[in-house]
């Protein structure tokens, strides 16, 4: 399975194309329909960048000229985990990718009294211990959500996880790196702060209403 602990925990992908593509999805003057085709490409990139670490075998083919041991990904157990309701927006996109991954979905909401996040879905793929999991969330915040989300992953015996996001504040990778230091965190920006309402600062807003145009 794949080796985690040769990946480092916080990866920021730099690469000119997603940096691009991520400029303009800041912009507040861009639409909706433009921000939804750019977080499906962009997805596309950073899918490139979160299965770097997964093993390879080889297999026997002949080319027309000779036989030759190509090298093939080892095992095909994959899970994408989308943290509701913006993670969906990172699925298509990595979908494209590895098409026959198998996707999961995790729904949490903030209790207004104990502020602490509470499960409210959760439907996750059969084997989860067999499996490499990538978890998507668009933005990681203060982190309190995602490593909820995550215990709940290793309850249902996922070992080997990764973290996608788009944008995360250096609030929220601490929080990860002391809740779940095992999870290697993939994102396309580490974003200077938190405002005082949790949002991440200069960030591009709320991700969910960006991309499905709510307010
Ligand atoms: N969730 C968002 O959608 N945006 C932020 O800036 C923080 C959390």
């Amino acid at each position: 399975m794949t080796d985690l602990s040769t990946a480092q925990h916080l990866t920021v992908v730099e690469h000119p194309m997603v940096q691009h593509k991520l400029s303009i999805m800041r912009d507040k003057n861009t639409s909706t329909a433009k921000f939804r085709q750019l977080l499906r490409e962009i997805s596309m990139l950073l899918a490139y960048e979160v299965t770097r670490h997964l093993p390879m075998t080889t297999q026997q083919i002949e080319t027309p000229m000779c036989p030759m041991d190509a090298p093939v990904l080892k095992g095909r157990k994959l899970a994408l985990v989308s943290i509701l309701r913006a993670g969906n927006g990172l699925l298509d996109g990595i979908l494209e990718l590895i098409p026959s991954a198998r996707v999961g979905f995790v729904g949490l909401y903030r209790d207004p009294e104990t502020l602490k996040p509470v499960q409210y879905y959760c439907k996750l793929p059969s084997e989860m211990s067999e499996r490499v999991v990538i978890v998507v969330d668009p933005m990681l915040a203060t982190g309190n959500s995602l490593a909820k989300a995550i215990d709940l992953l290793k309850e249902a015996g996922a070992r080997k996880i990764i973290f996608l996001c788009l944008l995360a504040a250096p609030e929220g990778v601490q929080r990860m790196k002391e809740a779940h230091p095992d999870v290697p965190v993939i994102t396309a920006a580490l974003d200077e702060r938190l405002n005082d309402h949790g949002y991440i600062v200069p960030g591009l807003g709320d991700a969910g209403d960006r991309l499905y145009g709510t307010k």
